[in-house]
């Protein structure tokens, strides 16, 4: 079963007088394929979701991109209800949350999903500590469990010696290790992020990535990532949507965007030198059957090995790739337009 199940969502902000009527008006025009731009000039309402289906997996790291305006906050919240869609379904592990009794959304919200955001929205007047405990705090938790999960949290993060700093004393880095450690704490089963690393510079936000994926390489948790930056999602997602201008128009995994490149940006980022360097061979493999024609010449890498690495190996010229295990047993190929490289 889904973890997360998103069915025909349709969300429509619309001016404060004359909600239903203009919203009514905004859904029949999406439905016979209106634009949200000519959708905004006739009824004032902006479409900013258009039957989104998404199924998320237990335990998948699910990265969302698309540009600003696209919808992704409006998606990510409407998960947890922070906004409500105008149409459509939304279900956690099979229980629908938009007829969730408020007393059972609470509860959802405490226990079940945990949110990061771009700003960090930490406690200004709390403690590096009062932050992180604050989740456990909530769920009326003993002082015993507060302090030891705290405790594990501030050092998973790598915040020791901070414990007793207020958000102000702490780099942006920090804080967003304060802020993951505050939703982590709470151990989630679904882990919400809003453009986390977004604010970041560049360095601290490769670092806060390489900390998320430990992290969640050592729980089982469901992670929604939403990012505008594609190099972003394919280093975190494990399956990846595109929105624009509130649709999905492209979902799968970081091989099948790669492969299939659904629009121009996408192309010219594939086809640039700026590789998304550390997609794996196994991510970008097709696996062996019966009837895969494997080449005498080709080139094996291992499985594990990076893309730079392969990239490196091959040099302009492009042989078929030939995808080994540990054992060097033979599992998968790379063909070669799904590098986007002309083959030999
Ligand atoms: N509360 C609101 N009232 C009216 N319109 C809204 C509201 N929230 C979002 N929108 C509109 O919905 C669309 C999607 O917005 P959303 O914030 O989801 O985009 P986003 O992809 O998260 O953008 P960004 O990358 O800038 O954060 C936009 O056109 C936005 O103007
Ligand atoms: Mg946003």
């Amino acid at each position: 079963m889904s973890e997360i199940t998103l069915k025909d969502i349709t969300k429509v902000f619309s001016p404060v007088h004359q909600r239903r009527t203009a919203t009514e008006a905004a859904r029949a025009m999406a439905s016979t394929g209106a634009s949200k731009s000519e959708i905004l000039g006739a009824t004032g309402c902006t479409l900013a979701l258009h039957n989104i289906n998404l199924n998320i997996a237990e335990a998948e790291r699910c990265a969302i991109m698309g540009i600003s305006g696209s919808g992704k906050s409006t998606l990510v919240r409407l998960i947890n209800r922070l906004i409500e869609p105008t149409s459509g379904q939304i279900l956690i592990k099979g229980d629908n949350v938009l007829t969730m009794p408020r007393d059972t959304l609470r509860h959802l919200r405490r226990h079940t999903v945990s949110m990061v955001f771009q700003s960090f929205a930490l406690f200004p007047h709390k403690t590096v500590r009062e932050n992180i405990a604050y989740g456990l705090v909530i769920q009326d938790k003993d002082k015993t469990t507060i302090s030891e999960q705290t405790e594990k949290w501030v050092h998973a993060v790598g915040l020791t010696g901070y414990e007793s700093a207020h958000p102000n004393e702490l780099s942006g880095g920090m804080r967003q290790r304060v802020g993951l450690a505050r939703a982590l704490a709470i151990s989630p089963r679904i882990l919400l992020m809003d453009e986390p690393f977004s604010a970041l510079d560049p360095i601290t936000r490769t670092e806060m990535q390489d900390l998320l994926l430990a992290l969640a390489s050592n729980l089982s948790i469901t992670i929604v990532f939403i990012t505008h930056d594609f190099n972003e999602a394919l280093k975190i997602g494990q399956r990846i949507a595109i929105l624009n201008d509130g649709k999905i128009i492209a979902d799968g995994t970081p091989r099948d965007i790669v492969s299939n490149p659904v629009n121009e940006d996408i192309r010219q980022f594939v086809q640039s030198t700026h590789w998304p360097g550390h997609i794996l061979a196994k991510e970008l493999m097709e696996p062996l059957s019966a009837n895969t024609l494997t080449a005498k010449n080709a080139l094996c890498v291992q499985m594990d090995e990076t893309l730079n690495s392969i990239l490196r190996k091959i040099g302009k010229r492009m042989p078929q790739i030939t995808v080994v295990d540990e054992t060097d047993r033979p599992i998968g190929i790379i063909a070669p337009q799904v590098l986007n490289i002309a083959p030999d």
